[in-house]
């Protein structure tokens, strides 16, 4: 399917000090120091790319990846954001997440991936970027389903998927190659009538963390 236009692409998704965007070429030293700074924080969990993990994750990689991530969004294929954070009319650039393979005519369905600074885990910042992305997704970006595949062993970003309400539905052996190996994964997704009546996944996320002292 070609697009003049993907649908829900560009866009720009805000909850609080949590600002989803589009990368900018500018991005290549903020999104290098990011990736630098965390390599044992999130080289368990992501592909295996092979190679040095510096290299892989310099400024100069950052226009590959760039680009890359134009081409995917410019096709329809991928919703790629960084994940910002606001604070004193300063912006910080603190984690990606992706809406990606992105499949449409009678599956209208996607995959979601994020990551986020260890310097600021805990405060909730992806499950609002997901949240963000699973309704703009579900209205501009007319997916009807979204999954997000996670190893048994990441219990924080199975409790993400789990505090939003994501079903559990399958798990797949041997699933994706990451750091290294064939991993085991949970299949967990979520299709738009499942939150239409709460108004939305970040409403439902709203209300469960006014819930929480
Ligand atoms: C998974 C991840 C994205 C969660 O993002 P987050 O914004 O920290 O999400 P939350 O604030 O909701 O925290 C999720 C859980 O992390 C754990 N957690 C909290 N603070 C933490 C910290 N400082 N360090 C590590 N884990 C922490 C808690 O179990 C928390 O669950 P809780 O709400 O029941 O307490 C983040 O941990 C991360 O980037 N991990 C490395 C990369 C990764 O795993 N990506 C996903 C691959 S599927």
């Amino acid at each position: 399917m070609r697009f003049r236009q993907a649908p829900g692409w560009p866009a720009v998704l805000t909850d609080g000090p949590v600002t989803l965007r589009p990368y900018r070429r500018s991005d290549a030293m903020a999104w290098s120091e990011v990736r630098c700074a965390n390599r044992e924080w999130l080289a368990p969990w992501e592909s295996s790319l092979g190679g040095d993990w510096d290299q892989l994750n310099s400024p100069a990689t950052f226009r590959w990846v760039y680009r890359d991530q134009r081409r995917s969004a410019r096709t329809g294929e991928g919703m790629p954001f960084a994940v910002c954070l606001y604070a004193d009319g300063e912006e910080r650039l603190v984690g990606h997440i992706n809406v990606g393979n992105i499949v449409r005519r009678a599956f209208c369905s996607g995959y979601v991936g994020y990551w986020v600074d260890r310097r600021v885990a805990g405060r909730g910042v992806i499950p609002t970027a997901l949240a963000l992305v699973v309704d703009h997704a579900f209205g501009p970006g007319g997916l009807h389903r979204v999954e997000v595949n996670i190893r048994p062993e990441n219990r924080p970003s199975r409790r993400v998927v789990e505090k939003l309400g994501f079903r559990e539905e399958a798990y797949h052996p041997r699933y994706m190659h990451i750091d290294g190996a064939w991993r085991d994964h949970i299949g967990y997704a979520m299709t738009s009538e499942e939150i239409a009546a709460e108004g939305g996944l970040l409403a439902r996320w709203h209300r469960l963390r006014a819930r929480t002292p």
